[in-house]
């Protein structure tokens, strides 16, 4: 595993996203919606780092299966929450071709809320075939699938601390 981005650089990169989020959304309880599971992690540690008040949802999305490579098919389900006037920021552990986010953009936009913004922990840019704005993020990620810090790979290294590169499924 080569480490890409240390806990160290994580820790410091979320707390300053929760202080601009903070700032930004300093008197109007947004609604952070986390989608699962990537980026569970990437939202404990983002909530704790935005002192104004705010609520959290979860989207259960999967696009992914259990292969590396995009399906293009992207599958939302069992969400309830009511985002009418509210002011909505989706957390997403990775923005890749960004068809998952485009999906979910139209999917909350059609809830109503007053204002809907992204923050990726990691953005990779090369990928991107759909243009879909993200507001916040933490890093620029090289084209190269990672692993860690919630991100999976066939279920494994959600847990390590650190987002690394995995040299192949059984060496890793
Ligand atoms: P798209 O291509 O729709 O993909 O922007 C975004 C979703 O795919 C997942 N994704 C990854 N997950 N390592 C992962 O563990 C990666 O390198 C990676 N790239 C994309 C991610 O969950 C995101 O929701
Ligand atoms: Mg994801």
């Amino acid at each position: 595993m080569q480490v890409l981005f240390t806990a160290e650089q994580l820790k410091k990169r979320v707390l300053e996203l929760g202080k601009q989020i903070s700032q930004d959304y300093a008197t109007t309880n947004p609604v952070l919606v986390c989608l699962l599971k990537g980026s569970v992690v990437f939202l404990a540690d983002l909530m704790r780092a935005i002192p104004v008040p705010h609520t959290v949802e979860f989207l259960r999305v999967s696009s992914y299966g259990s292969k590396t490579v995009s399906s293009g098919r992207v599958e939302i389900t069992d969400f309830d929450a009511d985002l009418t006037g509210r002011h909505v920021l989706v957390i997403e552990d990775i923005v890749d071709t960004g068809s998952t986010l485009g999906y979910i953009r139209e999917y909350l936009l059609g809830q109503k809320p007053a204002s809907l913004r992204v923050c990726a922990l990691l953005d990779k840019p090369t990928a991107r075939v759909s243009g879909v704005a993200i507001d916040y993020f933490g890093f620029t990620a090289p084209d190269v699938f990672v692993v860690g810090y919630g991100m999976d790979w066939d279920e494994r290294f959600r847990h390590l601390p650190y987002v690394g590169i995995p040299e192949s499924q059984d060496s890793a």
